[in-house]
């Protein structure tokens, strides 16, 4: 199993703190951002890693984070996604990275709480298709939204005005090696990005989309809001290890 984390895009609803520097190498408490996927990655026992940039300052990834030795690996992958056009556009380019194996895919500006081994270790278990990771929020508004009966993901939406539940489809997805090819099919959305949501029902209809609901706390780093919120989980979990 191999993973990729998707650190493209522009972080517009970041500005003007995204208009120098990128949005993964803003600080998260005590580290910067791009270090929490990572961290998430390694901890699933996870060590070929891909990690698309984009963006501002694309370099500084590399002298930030090197080899990986920090994070116990040998060597990291980069490649670089001109432009924003979309979560799916970013993870098309890890086709060749990925060579048929199975992915696990996390966003860059996605913080868990706790280990996913158990969800990653599923889906090695799974013999196709793809896995989801579910959150309840208080505010679904802001993201993909699932519903699911007797064990199945229904529908899946992106941002609805009304959402049809408070389940958020969180920034972690599993997939097996069919997603590029669904990818090729994709056509941009409204906002005229490639949605991972459409790779997502497209797994959907073919009935090949499973999940899981998180324990522990999740949460972006896309607004003022929920970056300062990420700040203050992460103290709070550093002050309850001391
Ligand atoms: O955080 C979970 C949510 O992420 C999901 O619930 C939504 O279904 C999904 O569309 C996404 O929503 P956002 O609108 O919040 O995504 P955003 O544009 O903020 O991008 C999230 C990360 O994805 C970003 O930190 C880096 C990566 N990305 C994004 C875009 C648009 C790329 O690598 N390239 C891109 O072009």
């Amino acid at each position: 199993m191999k993973g990729i984390i998707l650190a493209g895009g522009l972080g517009k609803r970041l500005e003007p703190l995204t208009r120098i520097t990128n949005k993964h190498l803003l600080p998260v408490y005590n580290k910067p951002m791009v270090y929490y996927p990572l961290e998430t990655l390694v901890g699933a026992g996870i060590t070929e890693i891909m990690i698309v940039t984009g963006g501002n300052n694309a370099g500084d990834f590399l002298r930030l984070l090197g080899n990986g030795r920090e994070f116990g690996l040998k060597h990291i992958n980069y490649t670089y996604q001109r432009g924003e056009g979309g979560i799916a556009e970013a993870l098309g380019l890890c086709e060749h990275f990925a060579d048929k194996d199975k992915i696990v895919v996390i966003l860059g500006d996605n913080l868990i709480e706790k280990s996913i081994k158990k969800y990653v270790d599923k889906f090695r278990r799974q013999e196709s298709g793809a896995r989801i990771l579910l959150k309840k929020v208080p505010d679904p508004q802001r993201f993909g939204v699932a519903c699911f009966k007797d064990g199945k993901v229904i529908s899946i939406e992106e941002k609805p005005k009304k959402p049809k539940s408070e389940y958020a489809v969180t920034g972690l997805y599993m997939y097996d090696p069919y997603v590029f090819d669904i990818i090729k099919t994709l056509k941009p959305s409204a906002r005229g990005e490639l949605e991972i949501t459409d790779v997502n029902n497209a797994y959907l209809r073919r009935g090949g989309l499973y999940y899981d609901i998180f324990d522990g706390w999740w949460t972006d780093c896309g607004t003022f809001e929920s970056l300062l919120h990420a700040n203050s989980l992460v103290e709070k979990k550093c002050r309850k290890k001391r």
